[in-house]
């Protein structure tokens, strides 16, 4: 079913105001009894230490029952609570820890569903894409559970006689995670599942708008935790605003902040920890190109470049906002493109068959409006879309706009919505130069058929982005693999691959 607009929103549109009455509505309304099931409520507590609290502030004044956030005193003793839950964590054996996370993504399982509906109604990303967070949540315990019986250090050869020398890897101790709206289940997963099996603490700050999703999730870690008698105060979590993201950078007692979310905010962050000298793990903003050239398969181009682009309704860190075009196939390419813009189903997230949800606030379709006046400003022309959906709810057009100059102010700007700038080139070179010219350093792919040039692109000299890819588009990541970027993106890396050392001190015997 292909068509714009149509459907009764799930909860976005209903979200003008939060009044009491509202919210007694919505979680008594048959069609959200489900939320039950994830152990919610009308009124949520957003702080949990081993048991739950939290006397701050509702988190989201406007939404479905919201949780409330943490106060600075309770974010405190959830510190106190974490780190003398670490005294008992770090003690149990790797491979046991293991066998915890496991269990915790076999809970995670038998909730995928409702949680993926959760996450759609809360963040307002589609079914599908919410139910792939949770799932790489679930494949991220596999994985760690595998390495809680690999990870170790070398024994290298002595240079004197009769000694040994050996690494070894300890943990650091509590793990702070701060994490964005867009990805609110898979972020923390990739962090949660590698700190725990390493032998650290957690202690979880969710986005404001998405913290039913938070403690959700966290109920369901904490009565595996619970169910092993062991603290669940091994996986905090304090809902909140800036306030308790600023008292987490500050604090001496986190050990790793891991941070994700926006490079202004993200800066502002690591300057805190680097005043401390803590460790940091960033995963902050993206520029993503896709590459065309001539000898490309030009019919996996409008597919990859639609999802790239307009999946997530452009919020993703690896959404497709350029598209470099050789200069004779841009026409061609641009006519497809506006042909399939115009066939996304746009609307209810949560409905089967839409492809593009809203965007998540009022300020992001304000901040999707001003790119595209200010591209028009300098020179750009929209070939498709534009503009704002007259329907309740923060629904935009997907975009595409050409004519603009690759290093236009605007060009160089990540917008977090479904704007895509698409720029013809001539060489070689001047492609590849343009992928590297921006701050950001995230994703960015190439399609092409020429062995030498994909060799070139994944080499010293191509692509300087810590995700390149060949022939598939710049969003979506493996969990196997190590995930994150260079430049303004922050340098971290999560997931797969050898990230597990960032929450893990080396010690030289
Ligand atoms: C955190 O732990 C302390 C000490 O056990 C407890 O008094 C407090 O209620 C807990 N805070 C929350 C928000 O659960
Ligand atoms: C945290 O709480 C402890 C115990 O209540 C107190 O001694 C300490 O001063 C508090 N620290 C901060 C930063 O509030």
């Amino acid at each position: 079913r292909w068509r714009a607009g149509g459907g009764a929103c799930c909860i976005l549109s209903f979200c003008s105001r939060r009044t009491a009455a509202m919210s007694t509505l919505l979680i008594q309304q048959p069609q959200y009894a489900w939320l039950k099931e994830l152990g919610l409520k009308e009124d949520n507590e957003g702080v949990y230490n081993g048991t739950w609290g939290g006397k701050g502030e509702v988190c989201l004044p406007c939404s479905l029952p919201s949780a409330t956030c943490a106060t600075l005193e309770e974010y405190n003793e959830t510190v106190i609570k974490a780190k003398e839950a670490w005294q008992i964590w770090a003690d149990i054996p790797a491979p046991k820890r293991g066998e915890i996370v496991r269990q915790i993504g076999d809970a995670l399982r038998k909730k995928i569903k409702l949680l993926g509906h959760l996450e759609s109604l809360e963040m307002g990303k589609i079914l599908v894409e919410g139910v792939g967070e949770v799932q790489e949540y679930v494949d991220i315990c596999d994985y760690a559970v595998g390495l809680s019986r690999i990870i170790g250090g070398p024994i290298l050869p002595s240079e004197r006689p009769g000694h040994a020398l050996l690494e070894q890897w300890n943990p650091v101790g509590l793990v702070g995670i701060i994490t964005a709206f867009n990805f609110p289940v898979a972020v923390y997963g990739w962090n949660n599942a590698l700190a725990l099996i390493c032998g650290n603490v957690c202690l979880w700050k969710g986005a404001p708008t998405t913290s039913l999703t938070s403690v959700a999730v966290t109920k369901i870690v904490a009565q595996v935790l619970e169910g092993n008698s062991l603290p669940g105060a091994i996986c905090s979590l304090t809902c909140g605003g800036a306030d308790i993201g600023n008292a987490m950078a500050k604090d001496e007692r986190v050990d790793l902040l891991s941070f994700t979310g926006s490079t202004s905010v993200g800066k502002q962050v690591a300057l805190k920890v680097q005043e401390r000298f803590g460790r940091q793990l960033l995963e902050l903003g993206g520029n993503n190109a896709i590459l065309v050239f001539e000898d490309a398969d030009l019919n996996l181009v409008t597919p990859s470049v639609l999802f790239a682009a307009v999946g997530t309704a452009g919020q993703r860190c690896t959404t497709a906002r350029r598209l470099f075009l050789h200069e004779s196939i841009h026409d061609e390419i641009v006519a497809k493109l506006a042909k399939a813009y115009a066939q996304v189903c746009i609307g209810d997230p949560c409905e089967s068959g839409t492809l593009c949800g809203p965007l998540h606030t009022k300020q992001a379709v304000e901040m999707f409006l001003s790119a595209v006046e200010q591209a028009k400003c300098e020179g750009g022309t929209v070939v498709y879309g534009g503009k704002v959906i007259d329907r309740a709810g923060n629904f935009v057009e997907p975009t595409i706009m050409t004519g603009l100059a690759h290093d236009s102010p605007i060009v160089h700007k990540e917008t977090f919505a479904p704007i895509l700038y698409i720029i013809k080139f001539k060489s070689e070179e001047e492609a590849f130069a343009w992928n590297n010219e921006v701050k950001q350093g995230l994703s960015s792919s190439v399609f092409t058929k020429d062995l030498g040039r994909i060799f070139r692109w994944l080499g010293p000299k191509g692509s300087d982005c810590g995700v390149v890819n060949v022939n598939i588009p710049t969003s979506g990541a493996e969990i196997g693999g190590a995930f994150g970027g260079e430049k303004h993106t922050g340098g971290g890396r999560e997931s797969g691959s050898d990230s597990w050392k960032h929450y893990m001190r080396r010690s030289t015997w």
